[in-house]
């Protein structure tokens, strides 16, 4: 396990939210930075809530390999249930959770963190990581701050 530097990666974050470029490049490139600065984050991706469906996620940006989960309905999957729930979900060990959509072997734990806009998820960021048991309070406090930085621009 590898000791995040919450700090610094958060300025980071804030001058992508800043720059003069569109909504969908700065939430890639908080995902390109985050992949690329926290090691044990391998996979990391932004979900949506469409406004015409409520009920289902839509994969945003994302850093990373591929995924065929591109729609996600609330309830299914820990990116579902993270929707479902309204709170985050730390799964250490995706080999114990039986609700859960794999997008790779290599996965071996997974984080979610809902966005919220007036109380209500309008979205959440997912990391895969290959690593088992990677995830502390310093990742939910993290990207809970992210997810209150990304909720001002969605
Ligand atoms: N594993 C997720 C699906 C999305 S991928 O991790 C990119 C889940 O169980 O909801």
């Amino acid at each position: 396990m590898s000791e995040i530097d919450s700090g610094e990666i958060l300025e980071d974050i804030e001058q992508i939210i800043s720059s003069e470029i569109l909504l969908d490049e700065k939430l890639e490139q908080i995902c390109i930075y985050l992949k690329e600065n926290v090691p044990h984050y391998d996979w990391v991706g932004f979900y949506l809530v469409e406004e015409e469906n409520d009920e289902e996620l839509v994969l945003g940006p994302f850093a990373g390999e591929p995924t065929e989960h591109t729609h996600i309905g609330f309830g299914e999957g820990i990116c579902g249930q993270a929707a479902d729930r309204e709170e985050n979900f730390v799964v250490q060990d995706v080999s114990k959770e039986d609700n859960y959509l794999s997008c790779s072997v290599d996965v071996k734990s997974e984080i979610v963190v809902p966005i919220f806009k007036d109380e209500k998820v309008v979205g959440e960021i997912d990391i895969d990581s290959h690593e088992i048991e990677p995830f502390t309070e310093k990742d939910e406090e993290l990207l809970e701050r992210i997810a209150e930085m990304a909720a001002e621009i969605l």
